[in-house]
């Protein structure tokens, strides 16, 4: 199968000019665990060079921010120690969550050089943020006619500077360079294009569901158009599973990973028959936040086919280790009535197989960095 990849999303929300670097490790800094990928080749013809996932040794929910900092940065030079001399040091990181705004905005048509000159003032009504706080990228994505006037659609983002800061930080007392800074949503929009086929321009809803946020963005024809972010993910399940059982973190996520939800009537009369109360209950606490979940989704569609009567999502593509619950899939597929798939990211980089089909779905983000390049955004 072709794939393209002569449009990527190529924003870059900080100028860092260290060093030009051909080679670079893409580096999502997961809340629970660190996912690396290099990758080498070009649109089309990606293969895997080099891959991590370290998660860290104390990650649950009640974990503060410094005590996941520490941890984040010792995976880092660990990893950064075992690698051969001539592995990159270069490095692509990004971010989302509430101290990340994306906003699409149709800028009068001007020169890419001199909206980067302008957008500090440009951007100011579009950001609910105070302008020295954030740091700004943009995306010009094409020409548009708005009331008569020529302009540009462009994706603007916004992020605050203590998060790139403290992800810099990471990133640098680990031992890597960081050269481009990107949006978690917009990553996902990479790696689902590095695996589409040229000429498939269906829509598709990506909901990659990491440990404490979901980012969910709607692609059309490989382009987002709706992007969000929702806080409900593996950990909110994690602290049901605590509440109601009185365990702790450790325990409800063993828990977690060896229960599934049950969709059918078939399934919860099996657990019934069997007087399986530990399947029960499980499927029980866990199916109100999967439904909170599963709202948003249906928020998300909602807000997308309301802006044109010829607007079709055609499938749902889920990642992030959230995704991994038994049967989540089912449920999702049952209720929304339309097809829903595990996203496999590496589904076609060469020497991918090196990596197990069940971890596959986590490396989302981190294959997305990893198709970036220093000063590609320019
Ligand atoms: N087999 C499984 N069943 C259910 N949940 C799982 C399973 N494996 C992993 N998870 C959950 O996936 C989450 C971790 O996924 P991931 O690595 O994508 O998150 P993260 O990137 O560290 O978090 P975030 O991006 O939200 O900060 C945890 O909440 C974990 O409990
Ligand atoms: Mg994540």
């Amino acid at each position: 199968m072709a794939s393209i990849g002569d449009k990527f999303k190529k924003i870059n929300i900080s100028k860092l000019r260290f060093f030009k670097a051909k080679d670079l490790l893409g580096v999502d800094l997961g809340s629970t665990a660190i996912k690396i990928i290099q990758l080498k080749g070009s649109p089309g013809r990606w293969s895997l060079v080099r891959w991590a996932y370290l998660p860290l040794p104390n990650a649950g929910p009640d974990v503060g921010a410094p005590e996941r900092k520490t941890q984040a940065v010792n995976l880092l030079k660990e990893f950064v120690i075992k690698q051969k001399k001539n592995a990159p040091k270069a490095a692509s990181f990004s971010v989302s969550g509430n101290s990340v705004i994306v906003r699409y905005v149709k800028f009068p048509k001007m020169a890419k050089d001199d909206l980067a000159k302008t957008i500090q003032f440009e951007a100011e009504p579009y950001i609910p943020f105070s302008i020295p706080e954030v740091n700004i990228g943009f995306h010009i994505i094409g020409d548009v006619v708005d009331e008569g006037q020529k302009k540009m659609e462009t994706i603007l983002v916004a992020a605050k500077k203590d998060l790139i800061g403290n992800r810099l930080d990471i990133i640098k007392q680990g031992g890597l360079s960081p050269v481009v800074i990107d949006v978690d949503a917009f990553c996902i929009e990479n790696a689902y294009d590095i695996n589409r086929a040229a000429n498939m321009q269906d829509t598709v809803l990506m909901v990659h569901i990491g440990a404490s946020v979901t980012t969910m963005s709607i692609i059309e024809g490989g382009v987002s158009k709706v992007v969000r972010d929702v806080f409900i993910a593996g950990n909110t399940l994690t602290k049901a599973i605590q509440r109601n059982f009185q365990c702790d973190a450790k325990q409800a996520e063993e828990k977690k990973a060896n229960a599934a939800l049950l969709v059918t009537p078939e399934e919860r009369e099996k657990a019934m028959a069997e007087e399986n109360k530990e399947a029960l209950q499980m499927s029980t606490v866990m199916l109100p936040v999967v439904k909170d979940l599963l709202s948003e989704t249906h928020r998300s569609l909602d807000f997308y086919l309301s802006q044109g009567t010829d607007r079709q999502v055609t499938r749902i593509l889920l990642s992030g280790g959230a995704c991994r619950l038994k049967n989540l899939v089912n449920y999702f597929a049952q209720e929304l009535h339309m097809p829903v798939e595990i996203f496999d990211p590496l589904a076609h980089v060469e020497g991918a197989k090196a990596i197990p089909q069940d971890l596959r779905p986590l490396f989302s983000i981190a294959v997305g960095l990893a198709t970036r390049r220093d000063g590609d955004s320019e």
